[in-house]
């Protein structure tokens, strides 16, 4: 038996007002000059303030590529590396959400070592470490910051590369960067983080190890997302968010996801829907179907979303665990059908068809979905009809 190893970034600085370090954090590698990916929202939330000002003081210069598109695609890319081809770059630090992180990840590779995205996609394709990696995410959602995955949409799919050298050296995780979500980009986030801690729980995948980072993410987010969501400024809830991603994110770099995602991918590449709002859109449909082939372990995801299931059969805590996400999808104001996005019954065919190809999100699946299966999930899913209230 092969045994792979349990995957975490190096170093993390976890806390509120953690991005005052970041010169510090930098100059521990010897960089001079960095290139800090970011996007425009994050600009203008007046997010970068703290940590450019942290580097200046500690004498580093940094070069700042604002225009990461939510969905990025080899355009993204292409524009990131070339912004800076003729700089002398030491570092990356990527601060964002997860497509600007996930383009701060391949862009350490693509100034290291050459090539184009293209010629990484797919998994161990990168022969090595890039540039030096810093990661400060301003959601509390991909947990891109522990994982070893990169997410672009080439040739209409949503495709990753996958290796252990896009993982960070050093995560900077700090609520007070988050605070100023808005109510919807904390809710799809936080939603996102939540089926990461559930999925990576019922992987196939999984194990105690990995199974202990879920649970807890789970418990955070569940107690927390409410309060994040409509009382923005709440830093309890927002270091349980930041916490519970970050743990999920863990959960997912070793235990991966299922069917939720699988699902959601088309979703957001042919319907331009965020990761977030896809993913949350499917969460009920998708575990619905799923827990017959998984009584136990929802049952135990139930008692951590909250459900009171002392009294219950294993079977009834277990549907309680339905109950309970539909709760915290509606209380924080996210859809719960497809119909409001514009998706069509003539639109199933192609999802069926894309979602079929992420074999490697369901191979992790507790239930195996055969095409009938997906197809049905997607019509629930359209008309709300598989939702039980
Ligand atoms: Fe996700």
């Amino acid at each position: 038996m092969t045994r792979t190893p349990f995957i975490c970034c190096n170093q993390v600085y976890f806390g509120n007002g953690a991005v005052s370090d970041l010169g510090t954090v930098v100059q521990r590698f010897g960089a001079g000059r960095v290139l800090v990916v970011t996007d425009r929202g994050v600009r203008n939330a007046g997010i970068l303030g703290e940590p450019l000002s942290a580097l200046q003081r500690s004498g580093i210069g940094y070069a700042v590529f604002d225009d990461i598109k939510p969905e990025p695609n080899e355009g993204t890319v292409d524009a990131l590396v070339a912004a800076v081809r003729d700089e002398k770059i030491d570092a990356v630090v990527g601060i964002g959400g997860g497509s600007v992180l996930d383009c701060a990840k391949v862009a350490a590779i693509l100034l290291s070592r050459g090539g184009r995205l293209r010629d990484y996609l797919g998994q161990g394709k990168v022969a090595g470490y890039g540039l030096p990696l810093i990661l400060v995410p301003t959601t509390s959602g991909t947990g891109s910051e522990s994982t070893p995955n990169a997410l672009f949409i080439v040739d209409g799919e949503k495709q990753a590369v996958i290796s252990p050298y896009l993982v960070p050296k050093v995560a900077v995780i700090d609520p007070v960067v988050t605070a100023t979500a808005p109510p919807h980009v904390t809710a799809a986030a936080g939603v996102d983080a939540l089926v990461h801690a559930c999925e990576s729980f019922t992987s196939l995948r999984s194990t105690s190890l990995t199974e202990m980072y879920s649970l807890r993410a789970a418990e955070l987010i569940a107690r927390s997302i409410r309060t994040a969501v409509w009382q923005g400024i709440d830093m309890a809830a927002r270091e349980d968010m930041a916490l519970g991603s970050y743990l999920a994110g863990i959960a997912i770099a070793n235990a991966g996801t299922g069917a939720v995602h699988a699902l959601a991918y088309p979703l957001g590449s042919k319907h331009g829907l965020s990761h977030g709002i896809s993913n949350s859109v499917m969460f009920l449909y998708v575990s619905e179907a799923n827990i017959p082939a998984a009584i136990q372990k929802f049952a135990i995801l139930a008692r951590a979303l909250g459900a009171k299931t002392t009294d219950m059969s294993r079977r009834e805590a277990a549907y309680a665990y339905v109950d309970e996400i539909m709760s915290i999808i509606r209380d924080v104001g996210l859809p719960l059908s497809l119909a409001e996005f514009g998706v069509e019954p003539s639109d199933i065919h192609e999802l069926v068809t894309d979602a079929m190809k992420q074999t490697r999100l369901l191979n992790n699946n507790p239930r195996v979905l055969a095409q009938e299966d997906i197809e049905k999930i997607y019509r629930h899913a359209l008309s709300g009809e598989g939702c039980r209230h």
